[in-house]
């Protein structure tokens, strides 16, 4: 049996797409999910990866969800930091519920799971954190300051963990994937999201297995020295200094 990944938000979008590259490459795969049954049946079925619920905003649930993972897969070697939604709104009209549900979800999760995968990391001596930012978190977006905040907050974070997971061969790196086709970017009002593709050079939406390509290859043995990075998939929409 190969490495156990845990994949948050890993039943729908980019996470699903996720799951599904590291199962194909090998891993014994646990996708996390928070509320929609539908599309969890649907990635055991037509996939054949087990589905977790547990709220990745709770660090209880969450340890709760990782203990069950562990006892069924064995410790958890690789996480993608996928879960994540948004609440948009200009600033004016933001809530503190919207800005706390964001901060919570998008980025507390982050500190919730890793902490619970963290010191079993170090003690085998391997571990793969991958953290899905944003375009959003690296430039800002008008109507976005709590999933910006939240998403510039989770590139921190990695930078600090990378020097401490450092010598115990454990890598915390970045992905910031720009507009991506799914639900949550199909949300976006109409006439919004064609402006926005405007500014895309590649001229399109990226796919959901762009993104997954990158989190396999930074989850593999051979990306041992990519640590602390942030890898921007967007098509060239921000280029990042
Ligand atoms: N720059 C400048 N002004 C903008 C603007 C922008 N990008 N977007 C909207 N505005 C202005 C409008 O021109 C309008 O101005 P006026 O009042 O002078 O006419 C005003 O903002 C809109 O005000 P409304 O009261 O109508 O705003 P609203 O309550 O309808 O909300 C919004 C607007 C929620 C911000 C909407 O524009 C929106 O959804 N924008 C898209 C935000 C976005 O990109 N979200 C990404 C979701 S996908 C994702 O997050 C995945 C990822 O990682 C990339």
């Amino acid at each position: 049996m190969g490495r156990v990944a845990l994949v948050t938000g890993g039943t729908r979008g980019i996470g699903r797409a996720i799951s599904e590259r590291l199962k194909n490459d090998g891993y014994s795969v646990a996708a996390n999910f928070g509320g929609n049954e539908e599309a969890a049946k649907l990635c055991e079925q037509e996939l054949g990866i087990k589905c977790y619920k547990f709220d990745v905003s709770s660090y209880e649930d969450t340890g709760a969800g990782i203990k069950q993972i562990e006892a069924d897969l064995g410790p958890v070697d690789v996480v993608i930091n996928n879960a994540g939604i948004t609440r948009d709104a200009p600033f004016h009209k933001m809530t503190l519920e919207q800005w706390n549900q964001v901060i919570d979800t998008d980025l507390s999760s982050a500190f919730n799971v890793t902490r619970h995968v963290w010191e079993g990391m170090r003690d085998r001596g391997f571990g793969r954190i991958v953290n899905i930012s944003s375009i959003n978190g690296q430039k800002g977006q008008f109507g976005q300051a709590n999933y910006s905040a939240a998403k510039a907050g989770l590139i921190g974070f990695t930078k600090a963990l990378a020097q401490e997971g450092a010598k115990k061969g454990i890598t915390v790196n970045v992905v910031a994937p720009g507009y991506i086709d799914t639900d949550m970017v199909r949300a976006v009002p109409e006439k919004v999201l064609e402006s926005i593709i405007a500014t895309i050079p590649t001229g399109r939406l990226g796919k959901a297995e762009e993104i997954a390509s990158v989190c396999a290859y930074l989850s593999s043995e051979e990306a041992a020295f990519i640590n602390g990075a942030t890898m921007t998939v967007n098509g060239a929409q921000y280029i990042a200094g």
